[in-house]
Formats: C-alpha cells, structure tokens, sequence
C-alpha cells in the first residue's frame, strides 16, 4: 500500500486558497477541505462551497452531517467538482457540532454512522473515509474502536484515520480538546494490525519528519494540521525528507508563484486578505518573519474594487523581491 502524507481538515483554515498555496510547496501531500456540512451543500451556494482551482495533488472534500439521504445527496452534488475522495467527520468534538449531531458524538451511535457511510459509498463511485477519535468521554477502550471501525469497513469504507486522542465532548472547549486528553500512539498502531488490508492513518501532535518516518513504519499515513497551517514551508522539508524531492521552490519563488493565481482571484471578486491570511507562517522561524507579518497586516485588507492596488502590492513583492530581502 503506497504511504501518504496528508494536511488535516482544519475549519477556516483549509479553504480552496489555502489548498492552492500548499499545492505550490508540496506536489505529493493530500489535501483535505474544511469540514462542510452536508445541508449546506444541499442548500447552500455550491459553487461557493465546493469549486477549486485543480491541483495535481489529490483533494479530499470533508463532510459534516448524520442524516444519510442528506449525505447521500451532498456526495452526488460534490462529485463532479473534482474531488479524489470524500470523507465523514466522526471527530469534531464541539458543542454546535454535537448539538447538530455531527463529529465525534457519533461514536456513540456506530449503527447510525453505518447508515450513514453506506448510503454515501451508494450514492458516489469517489471513495468514502472516515476520520475519527480513539474514543469519547470515559471510553477509550481498543475493543470499542476496533468494532466501531469494523463495523464501517462492513459497509465498504476501507480508510480511516484516526486522531490518537479521545474526545472529551462535555468538559472540554474544542481548543482543549486539541490538546488535553493524551495521545495514544499505541492505539492506532494495535489498530493496524488489526486490519492489515486496510488503510490506517494517524493524526495528532506531528510536528518533525523524523516523528513522520517513525510513524510510516507502523501505520499507512500521517496527517498533520497545525504544525503545516502554522508554518507551511515544514512541507518542504517533507518533500525532501519524505518524498526525496529537492526540487522545491524557495519562500520566494512561492509567493511569486502565488501572484498569478491572486491576480485572477481578486479580479473575480475574492478579497485580497482571504488569500494572502494563509501565507502568514510562510516564513516562520526566518528572519524577518515579524516584517512579513506586520507588511501583510499593513497592505492585505483591500477590497475587491481596488484591483489596481492588488496588482501594485503584488509588482511590488515581484519587483522589489520583498520575501527574498526578508531572509527567505
Ligand atoms: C483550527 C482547527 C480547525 C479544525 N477543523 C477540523 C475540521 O473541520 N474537521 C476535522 O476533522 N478536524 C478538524 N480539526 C482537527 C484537525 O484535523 C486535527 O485532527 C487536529 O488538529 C490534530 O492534528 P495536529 O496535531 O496535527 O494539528 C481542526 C483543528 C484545528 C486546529
């Protein structure tokens, strides 16, 4: 089974510009969206909610819901925009999410979910996976995970990935929940030698290539959120390290790369900032970084009516090599 690395879905954060700008570092990552919820898709603005500019890297769109006709209804509207796969959320531990029934209080009704995979792998010929906690509450028990994830391998879906720490739906804030309960590496590994012909990933507290070399001999992938969203050049250390690709453009050579596709997106109306606010971390850890940040903060909140002052910053940043100056 070919190992990959994949960028976690992350609500505001990994939005079809912020795919696009990860997809110029890395060619090899997969992308996941956001977590969109099933009714808006059905209701809501579709070509808003689900185009993107194609990317040679595979993009996994991730659906929030439990009603399985509406599942159902949302993979058959998605799939012609391009997506490699959909993905079930069965991990997001927030109160509006549970309130909703949707994310990790699902655990709790394994049959409902089997409902609810079934009816989308009916409804789409893009394959189904599902990301998920090592448990909930006061269950964190390897027994219960394993037959949670048998029980929806017996509807078909064949990839799971797994965030190696429970969800404490009451108690905890989500940001709490993204740190406070333990991981528990152990359990996602036992879970590969579980199901063997399956596809296991895991997720949680990644930050190093080493820590992704470790992982990769034990499970099939590893998904990483925050340390990519906070700092997107780590996905050049990936494509070296990872991927044995050298050939991968600087800081610089990125955001000049990035000019084209913001020059055509602000020109259809898309706010300068809602591009360039994922660029932030570009140079973390570079001197010069706090420069980047403050220029960003200074130049990026223009509206979509001043298209000439987008193509000014932008000449600017080409011509004056502004990111090469700041020590990229
Ligand atoms: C800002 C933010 C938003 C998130 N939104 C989602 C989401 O929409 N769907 C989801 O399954 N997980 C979501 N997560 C959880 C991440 O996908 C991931 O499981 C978690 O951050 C742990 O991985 P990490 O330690 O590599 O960041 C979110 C996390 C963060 C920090």
């Amino acid at each position: 089974m070919k190992k990959t690395i994949s960028v976690a879905p992350m609500m505001d954060c990994t939005d079809r510009h912020e795919r696009y700008f990860l997809s110029l570092i890395s060619k090899h990552v997969q992308l996941y969206s956001e977590m969109i919820v099933s009714n808006a898709i059905i209701k809501g603005d579709r070509d808003k909610l689900l185009s993107f500019k194609k990317v040679s890297n595979p993009t996994i769109l991730q659906l929030g819901g439990s009603n399985p006709k509406e599942l159902a209804e949302a993979c058959k509207i998605a799939e012609p925009y391009g997506y490699d796969e959909i993905n079930l959320n069965l991990g997001c531990p927030s109160k509006k999410v549970q309130k909703n029934k949707f994310g990790a209080c699902l655990m709790k009704e394994p049959e409902l979910v089997a409902e609810c995979v079934s009816s989308m792998i009916n409804a789409t010929k893009l394959p189904i996976s599902i990301k998920t906690r090592i448990g909930y509450d006061d269950v964190e028990d390897f027994d219960f995970l394993k037959n949670f994830i048998l029980t929806l391998k017996k509807e078909g879906v064949k990839k799971f990935i797994i965030h190696a720490r429970r969800a404490i739906l009451q108690k905890l804030s989500p940001k709490q929940n993204l740190s406070i309960p333990p991981l528990k590496y152990d359990f996602v590994y036992n879970l590969k030698k579980e199901f063997k012909n399956d596809e296991i990933i895991i997720n949680g507290g990644i930050t190093e290539t080493n820590q992704i070399k470790d992982h990769l001999t034990k499970v099939d992938g590893v998904m990483i959120g925050r340390a990519i969203y906070h700092s997107p050049y780590f996905l050049a250390d990936i494509e070296k390290d990872i991927f044995n690709n050298d050939d991968v453009p600087t800081r610089s050579e990125v955001m000049e790369q990035l000019i084209p596709y913001i020059q055509s997106e602000t020109k259809k109306g898309v706010q300068l900032n809602h591009i360039m606010r994922h660029t932030v971390g570009l140079f973390h850890g570079q001197t010069g970084s706090r420069q980047w940040k403050q220029y960003l903060s200074k130049n990026m909140c223009i509206r979509d009516a001043d298209i000439q002052k987008v193509d000014h910053i932008m000449d600017q940043i080409k011509n004056n090599n502004l990111s090469s100056s700041l020590g990229a």
